[in-house]
């Protein structure tokens, strides 16, 4: 029987703290808990969720997947616990540590995220910064195996924003040697640091794109990838990014330069008109909802990974 693997780091920060095969490995754990071919629980454990921004799919997902091993969730709303008054990272960490056998943490700055890791004698995982969004990046990539099988020959076009979401794609794509392509408007191109990083991995294999051309980025592509133009915590930036934007809607035609089997995902949530239109969210080409249900089955394997 499949069993889960103990991680070698201790912490989910970044995509790239974890290894090739320890992403097959939550891949095919994932894939079991999905079809109901594995049962195992981690009963009794407790996950503290700290959210300094707003969530749906992440919060609840965690919570659904926390209750599916036997444990519980606590959800810490800075508002109303002493994080919203300013109490230090480093000592809410060392108490809530205490209290929860495993942390995941949605906040602005990755080193927020890395100094409640420093400080907690649990795991800590990220639920999104503003750098990185590796959970999502393992629900993508699981909806794409189960799409294609497997990666082989696979290119991915993210069109939008070079943002968090994108850049946990381009690592966790270097991960599993997917070929990634990005186009953004000139001045929203991905962290430098991530693509360097992730060029290393590829090594001298040419599969990471950075254009400003949307129509270059799709042509032949199997997975077309938006997100929102804004994320959260730039909302005085939106009316500007909505102008710079102007081009990178996926709409049908994008979508026709694409592989014919091509399909769409989206993160969520989503803002018809803007980055994706209605007609392409709803086409029989989209697995946004697939891709969203996998969220819980990729976190249930993760937690049990970070947990065993
Ligand atoms: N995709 C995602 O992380 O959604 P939420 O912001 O709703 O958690
Ligand atoms: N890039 C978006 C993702 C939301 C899940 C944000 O950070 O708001």
């Amino acid at each position: 029987m499949l069993k889960p693997n103990k991680l070698v780091n201790k912490n989910f920060l970044s995509s790239l703290d974890i290894s090739t095969e320890e992403v097959f490995h939550i891949l095919e754990l994932a894939k079991n808990f999905k079809n109901k071919d594995l049962k195992i629980e981690s009963s009794n454990k407790v996950l503290g969720l700290i959210f300094d921004k707003s969530s749906t799919r992440t919060r609840v997902s965690f919570q659904v997947a926390m209750s599916r091993l036997g444990g519980s969730t606590i959800d810490l709303n800075p508002d109303t616990s002493q994080i919203g008054r300013g109490e230090p990272i480093k000592d809410t960490a060392r108490v809530l540590s205490r209290y929860c056998d495993v942390l995941a943490i949605r906040t602005f700055n990755q080193s927020d995220l890395e100094e409640y890791a420093k400080w907690s004698s649990a795991p800590v995982i990220n639920a999104l910064t503003d750098l990185e969004h590796p959970c999502q990046a393992l629900a993508d990539f699981m909806t794409i195996k189960e799409e294609f099988y497997d990666f082989k020959n696979i290119v991915l076009s993210f069109i939008g924003d070079g943002n968090n979401v994108a850049n946990s794609l381009i690592l966790c794509g270097a991960l599993l040697d997917v070929e990634v392509r990005i186009a953004c408007p000139k001045g929203y191109e991905p962290n430098q640091l991530i693509v360097n990083k992730a060029r290393e991995i590829y090594k001298n294999k040419n599969l990471l794109q950075i254009t400003n051309d949307p129509y270059s980025s799709v042509s032949g592509a199997n997975v077309l990838y938006t997100d929102v133009w804004s994320s959260m915590g730039e909302e005085i930036q939106k009316e500007e990014k909505d102008k710079d934007f102007s081009g990178f809607t996926i709409d049908k035609n994008l979508v026709s330069m694409a592989d014919k089997d091509v399909i769409i995902l989206h993160c969520l949530p989503a803002y018809r008109s803007k980055e994706i239109t209605d007609e392409v969210f709803e086409s029989n080409k989209s697995r946004i909802f697939e891709q969203a249900e996998n969220r819980m089955h990729v976190q249930q394997a993760l937690l049990l990974s970070l947990l065993s």
